[in-house]
């Protein structure tokens, strides 16, 4: 029988995947959610497709021991990496998966010309070059990798001088090439949406796909009869490789105050509860 009260697992390199969890507690209220952040391999952008690969495999196995109905990758780092794979390996288990939110930029622009900011990795991934082959043929997309943007977000520093001036490096010659659309391609990205406005001045939309990655797993959910019916508000549960004070530090200064956060220790390719 098919346990309707199992938890959605999300996982995410670190706090990113949670602007995706966030969107999915409010339209899923009454289900049970594990966020897993593999913190002590942040960033996953910075590594080798192959070794992220490995790591997603090992949540994937955790999540699914510890009873989750189905799994979010709430990375497109990991996403790019392995959902394929992952796909291939757990043949009669659901993942939802993040693309790089072209699509829907593609169908708005005006200017003919998008932009995408994502890390390295995701660039390099066939999801990535899959997702412009689908939907981009007709513009323009510029590509532009953000190196140590993740770093700054996992410190907190969302508004400082620091992060504003990265950011305006990475932006300003997008919005002089063209640009009317600007793809969030990084869960993490999100968190400097005030700071990306500023600089922008708002000439530019900008496309976070988290709410529609949590209306696409609400409707899998749905459709496969997987809803969980219980009257009350769903347990949340953290579970980080990392530091469980820095995580619960670095997510107060985001305005989010999680209860029952729980360490977890990689032992060679194993994830075990500590
Ligand atoms: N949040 C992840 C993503 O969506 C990346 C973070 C990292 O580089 O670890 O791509």
């Amino acid at each position: 029988m098919f346990d309707k009260t199992a938890p959605i697992g999300v996982f995410d390199s670190g706090i990113g995947g949670l602007t995706v969890f966030e969107e999915i507690k409010k339209i899923l209220p009454h289900e049970n959610l594990i966020y897993f952040a593999d913190s002590i391999h942040l960033p996953y952008g910075d590594r080798a497709i192959d070794e992220i690969y490995q790591f997603t495999e090992s949540i994937t196995t955790f999540l699914k021991e510890y009873g989750c109905k189905i799994i979010v990758i709430a990375c497109n780092t990991a996403s790019a990496a392995a959902l394929y794979k992952l796909r291939k390996l757990h043949p009669t288990f659901n993942f939802i998966g993040m693309e790089p939110a072209v699509k829907p930029a593609v169908e708005k622009t005006n200017t003919g010309k998008i932009g995408v900011i994502a890390t390295a990795a995701t660039f390099q991934g066939e999801l990535f070059k899959s997702v412009v082959e689908r939907y981009a043929q007709q513009v323009e997309v510029i590509s532009q990798p953000c190196p140590g943007l993740v770093q700054q977000i996992e410190l907190g520093e969302l508004e400082t001088y620091k992060t504003e001036e990265m950011l305006k490096k990475w932006i300003l010659p997008m919005i002089d090439a063209g640009i009317d659309r600007l793809v969030l391609g990084c869960t993490h990205y999100p968190f400097v949406i005030k700071t990306i406005n500023k600089i922008t001045q708002n000439k530019v939309e900008v496309i976070d796909p988290a709410p529609s990655v949590a209306r696409h797993l609400k409707s899998v959910v749905e459709k496969n009869h997987w809803l969980n019916n219980q009257s009350s508000i769903g347990n949340k549960t953290y579970i980080t490789t990392g530091n469980t004070n820095e995580f619960v530090f670095v997510t107060s200064k985001l305005n989010l105050s999680l209860s029952n956060v729980q360490q977890a220790k990689w032992d060679k390719l194993n994830i075990k509860i500590s």
